[in-house]
C-alpha cells in the first residue's frame, strides 16, 4: 500500500514539477504550500475555496501544491501517509505550509505587493515564534476542545517518553467508539493547554489555547521527524495524536497562539459573532476582531462553510454561498441584516455608544434581525454587546464583597442582563446541539454548555486557580457555560492590552 501511495505521490509530483519549471520565476523560493484534498475535482471549480486560494497564491507568488487527490479515504491519517515522499522532494530550505483544503482562505488581497509583504510577514512570525526552539513546527491555535478521541485517552497516553514508541493509539473521533464525552481526561487536556498557553506567553492566556492540526508549518527535515515520531495510523484522529506528541515532546510544537500565522473562526457561535475575522478600513486584508492579527491563511473548523463564504466574498472572490443555509437573504456583512456590519459601516457612528448600552440592557436581544424570525438558526448575541455586558460586570468584578456573596448564592447571578443573556445562550445551545457531531471525516468536537469555549474552570478539577484565570470568572461558576465566554471577550481585550507591550518574559 505504502509503495502504491508513494507512486501516486511522485506521478503528481513530476506533473506539478513541470509545470512548476515552467513558470520557474514565478514563485518565491523561501516557501512552498501542500494542501491535502481527496476530491481531485475542487480545484476546478471556480466557487471553491481551493480555487480561490490557488488563484490568491498565484497573486502572492506562493506556490502551491495539492495532493492526495483521488485516493481512498480511511481517516484524518491518511493525510500523513502521503506526506513523506513529497516532504522528501521538497528543498531542504522552503518552509512548508501544510494546510487543508475545503476550509481554507488565502488571506492576501488582489494587490501583489501587499500579497507579498503579507507572505513576508508570514515568514517573519514563523522565525519569531521559533526562536527558542528553531526545529519546533508551528501549529494554529483554536478555542475549541477537544476532538473526541481525546476524550478517550489522557494527554500522556500516545506516546511512551522513555523510548519515543507510540504507545496507546487515537480512536476515529465521530465513530460509535470514539463519542465525545466529557470526562477526567478533557479536563486534563484543557489544563495542560492553558498551562502551556502561560508558559509560552507569560501571561493568563484566554481564548485560541487549543492545538489545531489543520494548519501547520516547519522545515520538510522538521516536518519528516514530526512524521516518525507521530507514527500515525490512517484511521487515528490527528488533532489528539499531535496533542498528545506536544504533551510529551514539548519542544516539537509550538501553537500560532496569536493567529499571527494562522487564523481559526469559532463555529459555535454562529455565523455572526463567530466568524471573527472582517476586512478592517485601511487594508482589504481579513483581521481579527479580537486580536487585531491578520493571518496569512484563515481556516473555518466545524464545518463552518457559511462563515468561509461570507470571507472569501469579503476578500473579492467568489463563492458557493454557504450562509444561505442560515441567512437566507444573503450574506449577513453585506445585507446589512447584521448590526455588527452596520456599525461597521458607521451608519450608526453618532448613537453607537448609546444602542449598545441600551441592548446590553435589554440582555443583548437588542438585534432587530434576531427578533424578526429572519435567522433559522440560533445566533449567539454579538461580540460587541458581549463586551459591553462585560464592562458593566468587570466593575463589579472589584466589589469583591458582591461577588463573594454571588457565590454564597449558589451563583444566582447579578443582574437581569446577565439572566437574559444566559438564557438566550442556554437555548441556543440547546437548539445547536447537532452541530456537536460533525460526522465521519470531520471528527466530533464535543459541544456542551459547560465546555463551549473551552472553558472548564471551575468543576474543581485540577489547580485551575493557581493560573489566576480559571478561578475567576466569577459569574460562570455554576454551569452557565455562555457567561465564562463573556467574561472570556473581555479579559481577551484585556489580554490583548498586555500583548501590546513587547514581550520580555519568555
Ligand atoms: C510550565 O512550566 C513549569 C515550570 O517550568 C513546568 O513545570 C511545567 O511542566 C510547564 N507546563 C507545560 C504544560 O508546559
Amino acid at each position: 500500500m505504502k509503495t502504491f501511495f508513494r507512486f501516486v505521490v511522485v506521478l503528481l509530483w513530476c506533473a506539478t514539477a513541470a509545470v512548476a519549471r515552467l513558470s520557474k520565476s514565478m514563485f518565491r523560493k523561501d516557501v512552498h504550500v501542500l494542501m491535502y484534498e481527496t476530491d481531485s475535482s475542487l480545484e476546478k471549480d471556480p466557487r471553491s475555496p481551493l480555487h480561490f486560494f490557488k488563484e490568491r497564491s498565484n497573486i502572492a507568488k506562493l506556490q502551491t501544491t495539492v495532493f492526495g487527490g483521488d485516493l481512498a479515504y480511511h481517516g484524518f491519517g491518511d493525510k500523513y501517509q502521503t506526506l513523506r515522499p513529497l516532504l522528501e522532494l521538497l528543498d531542504k530550505s522552503k518552509l512548508v505550509i501544510l494546510a487543508d483544503a475545503r476550509d481554507v482562505a488565502l488571506n492576501v488581497p488582489e494587490d501583489p505587493e501587499a500579497a507579498s509583504r503579507a507572505v513576508d510577514h508570514f515568514m517573519e512570525t514563523y522565525h519569531k515564534l521559533t526562536k527558542n526552539a528553531p526545529n519546533a513546527i508551528v501549529m494554529s491555535a483554536e478555542s475549541q476542545c477537544c476532538v473526541s478521541a481525546m476524550s478517550h485517552a489522557h494527554p500522556g497516553d500516545y506516546f511512551d517518553t522513555q523510548t519515543m514508541k507510540r504507545h496507546k493509539r487515537a480512536c476515529a473521533s465521530g465513530t460509535q467508539q470514539c463519542l465525545w464525552d466529557e470526562n477526567k481526561n478533557i479536563y486534563s487536556w484543557v489544563e495542560f493547554m492553558y498551562e502551556r498557553a502561560f508558559n509560552d506567553t507569560g501571561i493568563d492566556y484566554i481564548g485560541d489555547v487549543y492545538l489545531n492540526a489543520g494548519l501547520m508549518a516547519g522545515y520538510p527535515a522538521d516536518l519528516m521527524k514530526l512524521l516518525d515520531t507521530i507514527d500515525i495510523g490512517p484511521s487515528e484522529d490527528d488533532q489528539a495524536v499531535l496533542s498528545g506528541l506536544m504533551y510529551s515532546f514539548p519542544e516539537l510544537i509550538v501553537l500560532d497562539y496569536d493567529q499571527e500565522m494562522f487564523g481559526n473562526n469559532q463555529w459555535p457561535r454562529g455565523l455572526e459573532a463567530g466568524c471573527v475575522f472582517e476586512t478592517g478600513q485601511a487594508t482589504s486584508r481579513l483581521m481579527h476582531r479580537e486580536t487585531g492579527t491578520e493571518p496569512l491563511i484563515v481556516h473555518t473548523p466545524g464545518k463552518f462553510y457559511g462563515c468561509l463564504d461570507v470571507l472569501i466574498e469579503e476578500l473579492g472572490g467568489n463563492s458557493q454561498q454557504r450562509y444561505l443555509e442560515t441567512h437566507p437573504n444573503g450574506n449577513p456583512r453585506r445585507t446589512g441584516e447584521s448590526e455588527r456590519a452596520r456599525r461597521r459601516l458607521g451608519k450608526e457612528e453618532e448613537e453607537d455608544e448609546d444602542v449598545k448600552k441600551k441592548d446590553s440592557k435589554k440582555g443583548v436581544k437588542g438585534s432587530e434581525a434576531e427578533k424578526d424570525g429572519s435567522k433559522t438558526n440560533p445566533t449567539l448575541p454579538e461580540v460587541g454587546d458581549l463586551e459591553e455586558t462585560v464592562d458593566e460586570k468587570d466593575k463589579d468584578d472589584k466589589d469583591d464583597d458582591k461577588t463573594k456573596k454571588d457565590k454564597k448564592d449558589g451563583g444566582k447571578v447579578v443582574e437581569d442582563t446577565t439572566e437574559e443573556l444566559v438564557d438566550d445562550i442556554q437555548e441556543a445551545l440547546e437548539e445547536s446541539d447537532e452541530s456537536a457531531n460533525y460526522g465521519p471525516g470531520y471528527g466530533q468536537y464535543g459541544l456542551s454548555p459547560y465546555g463551549l469555549y473551552g472553558n472548564y474552570g471551575n468543576y474543581g478539577y485540577g489547580n485551575y486557580g493557581s493560573y489566576g484565570n480559571y478561578g475567576n470568572y466569577g459569574y460562570g461558576n455554576y454551569g452557565y457555560g455562555s457567561l465564562q465566554d463573556v467574561d472570556v471577550i473581555g479579559r481577551r481585550r484585556r489580554v490583548r492590552q498586555a500583548f501590546r507591550e513587547p514581550r520580555t518574559s519568555l
